[in-house]
């Protein structure tokens, strides 16, 4: 049995008649970063919802760190460091009283928040009141509140949300350290899968509650293999032709033009040849590689904001 960090069966949730997540078996390994990827709307807030006990399933099991949830909620959820929306703090206190007010309802010495506060780069801004602070701050501070327990997993739900270039890259950075610097596993929402592709080792994809894609981030990127596009005339003709003579092509969906995973020279070069030989005129011959955007297409089957 793979050791997985966060195990459900099945995992539903229902708003009156409307099921919002539905049937999720998520599987996060340990020591991953598990980007849970889908457009706005899609369930993402819902599963973390469920999976810290924030709401109830409607039906379905939760595993954490091998435990029930059900069974264990309290005992589970001191291993589990989460950033849900925006981070809750005393805005009037200092980033330093914040976090000392962490570490006394959970008995943590406090040398460990100068740890902390290090680690999320804000000892500078440590004693000024969080009032002041940037929202990458504050999304900062809120990750080293979630750090300073030691969890064993980590819940961040769109920790970039409404933050600016520098801000997110900042993110970025701290959250691909996080397995090698405190041995721990990250599940880590977005909508943007430029976000997800540049952090996760492992993907999951949800849209309208139903989980599409689980599988390392690789998998993903190996379904963008390079295909050859052509600009021909009668381009549907030239397809029947060529599958007809045991080559793969079709009408690319975008143009209406031909689409091959014909990539070798030599064998494009008698394509061509056959083509012209049944006198198609050939105005252009294209080297493509797919991008996650048009997989994730594929994939959802629609256009999505991603
Ligand atoms: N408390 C609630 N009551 C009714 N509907 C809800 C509630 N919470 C979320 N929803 C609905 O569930 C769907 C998924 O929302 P959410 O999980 O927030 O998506 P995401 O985080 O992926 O953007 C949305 O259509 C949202 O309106
Ligand atoms: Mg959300």
């Amino acid at each position: 049995m793979t050791d997985y960090a966060i195990d459900t069966h099945q995992l539903t949730r229902r708003f009156g008649q409307r099921e919002t997540v539905k049937r999720i078996d998520l599987k996060v390994p340990k020591r991953e970063i598990y980007g849970f990827l889908g457009p706005n709307g899609a369930g993402k807030t819902t599963t973390i919802r469920m999976l810290l006990g924030l709401i109830r399933a409607s039906s379905g099991d939760i595993r954490i760190l091998g435990k029930d949830l059900n069974k264990n909620r309290m005992e589970i959820l001191k291993d589990v460091g989460s950033l849900v929306e925006s981070p809750s703090y005393y805005a009037h206190l200092s980033g330093y009283k914040n976090l000392k007010i962490v570490t006394l309802m959970h008995g943590i010495p406090e040398s460990r928040i100068n740890e902390v506060l290090q680690w999320v780069r804000l000892e500078q801004a440590a004693h000024r009141p969080v009032k002041g602070y940037s929202l990458g701050m504050k999304q900062r501070l809120g990750i080293a509140m979630a750090l300073i327990t030691k969890p064993k997993l980590l819940i961040l739900d769109e920790p970039t949300n409404g933050l600016d270039p520098s801000g997110i890259q900042e993110i970025r950075e701290l959250i691909t350290r996080l397995p090698r610097d405190f041995d721990i596993t990250v599940l880590l929402s977005s909508h943007l899968l430029s976000e997800i592709e540049q952090v996760a080792t492992y993907v999951g994809i949800i849209n309208h509650g139903e989980l599409i894609f689980q599988g390392p981030l690789q998998e993903l990127t190996e379904r963008s293999r390079p295909y050859v596009w052509m600009e021909i005339d009668r381009p549907m003709e030239a397809a029947a032709a060529l599958n007809d003579n045991g080559w793969d092509a079709e009408p690319d969906a975008a143009t209406g033009q031909l689409r091959t995973s014909v990539t070798g020279r030599k064998e494009s070069a008698e394509m061509i040849r056959y083509l012209v030989g049944r006198r198609h005129d050939v105005y252009r011959v294209t080297e493509k590689k797919k991008t996650l955007e048009e997989i994730f297409l594929e994939l959802t089957g629609q256009e999505q904001s991603l």
